[in-house]
């Protein structure tokens, strides 16, 4: 079982933010990712329709991929479907993102902070729990994103992003932050933002560059793949390292255009195209 990959999926390009994480904590490990991009943008789609590729995709990397462990590295479907997830498959190792509030609570100093996502993570129910825990530690702002995990999503595809599409991601991030108010280090500015989207890492310069480098920003990839490794080693479920590195082996699949697909493992990861394919088998 320990030889067998991990699965990752998101609803498209996003989660390889958290992949990129992933491979760096456990360079022995294969990996599959599925980018379900024939079917993003997840969050301003109803729980349902997300609930159900959550569970079309772990079917899938069970029977065809036999994973030994899945990374839900999309908050949106973490919200609406991981404890669905959890009761159909009691056994297996299974790990979801959340926005990192705890983290940016314990180092604020404003205790103000920013918290953006998309629809569906903001307005769920796990969400609204992860706020109450926290409630009276600090001051939250937050902020749907509508259109930008899209705008990110088609921007790191193929052909490279045009001036417009580079554009309107810098609109967008402009928009939310300026409605946010005012960042900074003094009394009653937001000076920690949470990136409560795994698509958004992939803006991080964009954003940094509109609300200033003093700004603290977190985002899930690191904590979840420690998270990942102290699961697998409770369960005795870690590679044995006969290799230095795995990274050849890791598999990306789409559900959408393979050659977005391979633009964005090139760029973000720097993985060769030969190792994209189309999940041809999974609807
Ligand atoms: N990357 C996903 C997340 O972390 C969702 C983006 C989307 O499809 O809307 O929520």
């Amino acid at each position: 079982m320990a030889d067998q990959p991990i699965g990752v999926f998101d609803s498209g390009i996003g989660g390889l933010s958290v992949l990129q994480a992933l491979m760096a904590e456990l360079p022995h490990e294969r990996f599959v990712y599925v980018a379900d991009s024939g079917h993003a943008p997840y969050g301003e789609r109803g729980d349902a329709f997300v609930a159900e590729r959550t569970h079309a995709i772990a079917d899938y990397l069970l029977a065809h991929h036999h994973i030994k462990a899945l990374v839900v590295a999309c908050n949106t479907a973490t919200a609406a479907a991981i404890h669905e997830v959890r009761m159909r498959y009691p056994q297996m190792p299974l790990i979801g993102v959340e926005p990192a509030l705890k983290t940016a609570v314990a180092q604020s100093q404003t205790g103000r902070i920013g918290v953006i996502g998309t629809r569906g993570t903001l307005a769920s129910a796990k969400f609204a729990r992860l706020l109450d825990s926290l409630q009276g530690q600090a001051e939250f702002v937050i902020q749907h994103c509508k259109g930008l995990a899209n705008a990110i999503e088609w921007s790191t595809g193929h052909p490279p992003a045009s001036a417009a599409q580079n554009s309107e991601i810098h609109r967008l991030c402009q928009t939310y932050t300026q409605a946010m108010g005012p960042f900074g280090k003094g009394a009653g500015q937001i000076d920690s933002l949470v990136l409560g989207c795994t698509h958004y890492v992939f803006a991080i310069d964009e954003l940094r560059a509109i609300v200033g480098s003093e700004i603290a920003f977190f985002s899930t990839g690191e904590p979840v793949a420690r998270q990942t490794r102290r699961l697998l080693e409770t369960q005795g479920l870690l590679a044995i390292p006969d290799q230095p590195d795995a990274a050849h082996l890791t598999q990306l699949l789409t559900t959408g255009a393979l050659i977005d697909l391979q633009a964005a493992a090139l760029r973000w990861l720097h993985l060769p195209a030969q190792q994209c394919s189309q999940a041809n088998d999974l609807h």
